[in-house]
């Protein structure tokens, strides 16, 4: 298992370009079940949740090929001889159950593993199932699969999510372009990235309306045909080095950073004494004086994201003052602090919320990962820490985040990878 190890204390000085979106990618090749023609993606990130959707999509029976053989584009489609979605994949990546909704309206049947619990919560599943039973889908669950039939084909319906979340709006979407007549997701997820997947579905020939509003009309069509789409800048990438250059004191130009899609993010940043401009290149991010404690909370898009609460919390714990971040998304994400805290951290949890005393600095020390953003806090705390920090278990990071240790030494930062 590879481990980094990171010699804190110089600040961040240089360019990052930000590749393309995990939460955008996945999603966008899930949409090429849906067709039998072409789904070229371009701006695809070379992460290990990619390459596993890959697997998966290719376990279907769907062609995927890698256009210029370095993994940045990917042309998806196909006719798919296998609807299962097999618990040795899915267990990998929660975000398989996403094949789903796609399945079953292409090929009226699906059978899918139940992902389980994960390390940041329990995470189960019933809104996207309630809301494909609504589009006529029956369903048992058995042996740890769902079975899933559609035998007449889906249905459009209005369908209530009693919370905005992201996976149940994005199956249902899918699952809606092919039924027949007109679905409603009445509380819809409003993220950025359901957005991409709206506007590469309606490349495709899907009719959807009201993207970004919290409801989403669509009217379903006989069919989808192939399109190219250029997957959305990672946003939560992009905050993720926001984070490096104000927790270092540094400068950084975040190429291809967008500050509408950190809407809540960029104000807590600013609220921190971190500066943030958007500039022709992408988003420029500094920090020259100290950094002030904050509280946030987390919440569904247009609010602060639970997937950069981690990389906040590193910040906070050398702000000056007190801070307090309350987690509304995950009941278990706070496993990075123990190991905060091991760095000299002050950080106290109260159930949903946690205290940070900010203290003057911090110490190297030898960390675990335990996900994919909480290994990026460690990262973060080890990048401003005196001394040096091993962080262990850094396949968590490779999942999400490519080439992090080239993109901060590109920047002055002291991070080695040790292969092992
Ligand atoms: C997606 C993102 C993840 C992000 C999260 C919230 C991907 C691949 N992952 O995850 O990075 O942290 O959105 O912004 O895009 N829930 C239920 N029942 C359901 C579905 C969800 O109770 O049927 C609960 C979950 O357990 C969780 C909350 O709702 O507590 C939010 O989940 P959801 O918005 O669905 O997140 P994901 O799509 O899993």
């Amino acid at each position: 298992m590879d481990r980094f190890i990171i010699r804190g204390g110089k600040p961040l000085h240089g360019e990052i370009t930000i590749g393309g979106a995990k939460n955008a990618g996945l999603k966008l090749m899930v949409a090429g079940l849906l067709t039998g023609e072409r789904l070229v993606l371009t701006n695809v990130p070379r992460i290990a949740d990619i390459a596993t959707m890959r697997d998966l999509l290719v376990q279907h029976g769907v062609a995927v090929e890698d256009l210029n053989g370095d993994g940045s584009s990917y042309s998806i489609g196909g006719e798919i001889t296998n609807t299962e979605a097999p618990y040795d994949i899915v267990s990998k990546m929660r975000a398989s159950i996403l094949v789903l909704g796609p399945l079953l309206a292409r090929c009226r049947k699906a059978r899918v593993s139940l992902p389980g619990g994960c390390a940041i919560g329990t995470r189960p599943v019933d809104m996207h199932l309630k809301g494909l039973e609504t589009l006529g889908a029956e369903i048992r669950l058995e042996g740890g699969y769902i079975n899933a039939t559609a035998p007449n084909g889906l249905i459009g319906d209005r369908v209530i999510l009693p919370f905005a979340s992201v996976g149940a709006t994005e199956n249902l979407l899918m699952a809606a372009t092919l039924a027949k007549g007109r679905t409603e997701i009445v509380n819809a997820a409003r993220e950025p990235e359901i957005g991409d997947l709206v506007a590469c579905l309606n490349a495709m020939g899907a009719k959807i309306t009201g993207s970004g509003s919290g409801t989403l009309v669509i009217d379903g069509v006989d069919s989808l045909h192939g399109a190219e789409h250029r997957i959305m800048p990672d946003r939560i990438e992009c905050g993720t080095y926001a984070c490096a250059a104000g927790i270092t004191g540094g400068d950084l130009k975040l190429l291809g950073g967008r500050v509408d899609d950190l809407g809540a993010v960029v104000r807590a940043l600013e609220e921190t004494g971190v500066e943030v401009t958007q500039e022709s290149y992408g988003m420029r991010v500094r920090r020259t004086g100290a950094l002030r404690g904050i509280d946030i909370m987390t919440e569904p898009y247009p609010g602060f994201p639970t997937d950069m609460q981690a990389q906040f919390m590193a910040m906070l714990a050398v702000a000056e003052g007190a801070s307090m971040i309350t987690e509304t998304i995950f009941e278990n994400r706070f496993m990075h602090v123990p190991e905060l805290n091991r760095m000299g951290a002050r950080i106290n949890v109260h159930g949903s919320s946690a205290i940070i005393r900010g203290v003057h600095a911090l110490s190297g020390a030898p960390v675990m990962a335990t996900d994919l953003r909480a290994s990026f806090s460690l990262i973060l705390a080890g990048l401003a820490a005196h001394g040096e920090t091993t962080l262990s278990r850094v396949y968590h990071l490779d999942r999400g985040y490519e080439a992090v240790e080239k993109k901060l030494a590109a920047c002055g930062a002291n991070i080695e990878r040790v292969k092992g």
